[in-house]
């Protein structure tokens, strides 16, 4: 019988007996659990295969539940809220006690996410408790933006792919805190930043190269696929150095002229980096099963979603 459906009181009746199900949201899937349940969090972090010390997001569907969990915050914060939710943004709260150590890793914080896809949000209506949930993926693979992602390598683990259809951003949301009067960027991701450039002028850009993160988990490795990808300014040039080897291509819209065509992903035939981000992680799933020897590509636009896609393409291109 296969675990994916659409059934979204099904699910909630999973999630309120501490069962783990997968969850659709406009970024990428997520493995959800009641966050206030231990047991069920801890469940999660097997599935995954993640260190404890990697805290996880919370998800809520209104902002009027959040003093529940998290202590007073400030205006900016409010602003946020107000401005970006739902949406692809989590935020950085100091946490109550209601919300487990499990869920944040011990630390003092609890990252929250108001997700606007329209199916988990009609789930999280029906509990009274928030979700815990970080992708579905194993720890350090690609985000899944399809429930076959999820199934494909979860499938035997979790109790339920909840079917939402294709992740709309297809990366990851965009994690901010608001500490020392300035706000950090601690994870460039879905939402972009030229309006809270805007807002706060003195914005703090975290740099992907990071290994010792601010995030913690926020690891250099991660998004890897198997095969070797390498970043290079002029695809074209790079090409001749791996003659008679199975060469896969990623690229935003360019064409090359490779003995296997299909082994070339375009992320968008127009350039848009919307489009590209989108597609960004089915395109590289798909590339890894492939059996290439080298996956070649290159950075996108530094603007908008770009700052995104270059920070996983950066990411999946580390040792
Ligand atoms: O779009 C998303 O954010 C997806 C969907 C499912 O909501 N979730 C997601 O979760 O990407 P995850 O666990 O794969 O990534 C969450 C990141 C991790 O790098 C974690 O270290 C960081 O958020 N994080 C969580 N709580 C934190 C905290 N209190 N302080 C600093 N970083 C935190
Ligand atoms: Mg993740």
């Amino acid at each position: 019988m296969s675990k994916t459906g659409t059934d979204i009181q099904y699910a909630a009746d999973l999630l309120r007996s501490g069962k783990v199900v997968s969850i659709p949201t406009e970024t990428v899937y997520g493995l959800a659990a009641n966050a206030l349940d231990p047991e069920a969090v801890s469940s999660i972090f097997e599935i995954k295969q993640r260190p404890s010390f990697d805290p996880l997001i919370i998800h809520l569907s209104a902002i009027d539940q959040l003093s529940r969990y998290v202590l007073p915050y400030s205006e900016e914060l409010a602003f946020l809220l107000e401005e970006y939710t739902p949406g692809p943004i989590t935020i950085l709260f100091k946490k109550k006690d209601i919300i487990p150590d499990l869920v944040t890793a011990g630390l003092d914080t609890v990252a929250v996410r108001f997700p606007s896809h329209p199916v988990t949000m009609e789930l999280l209506d029906k509990l009274d408790f928030p979700l815990a949930a970080p992708s579905a993926n194993p720890f350090g693979y690609i985000s899944p933006t399809q429930a076959s992602h999820v199934d494909d390598q979860l499938g035997d683990k979790v109790d339920y792919i909840l079917d939402g259809g294709a992740c709309v951003i297809g990366v990851e949301s965009t994690i901010v805190s608001y500490q020392d009067n300035t706000l950090h960027v601690l994870r460039k991701g879905g939402m972009e930043l030229e309006g809270l450039m805007k807002r706060f002028p003195n914005l703090s850009i975290n740099q992907t190269s990071s290994s010792n993160p601010v995030a913690p988990g926020m690891l250099k490795s991660h998004y890897a696929p198997s095969a070797p990808v390498v970043l290079c300014e002029d695809i074209q040039a790079k090409l001749s150095e791996f003659k008679g080897q199975k060469v896969g291509i990623l690229s935003l819209k360019e064409r090359y002229n490779i003995e296997a065509p299909s082994c070339q992903k375009v992320l968008s035939p127009t350039g848009s980096l919307r489009e590209a981000s989108q597609n960004l992680f089915a395109a590289m799933r798909e590339l890894d099963k492939m059996n290439l020897d080298i996956i070649l590509t290159s950075l996108v636009p530094e603007e908008g979603l770009g700052r995104a896609i270059n920070d996983r393409l950066r990411r999946a291109a580390a040792e």
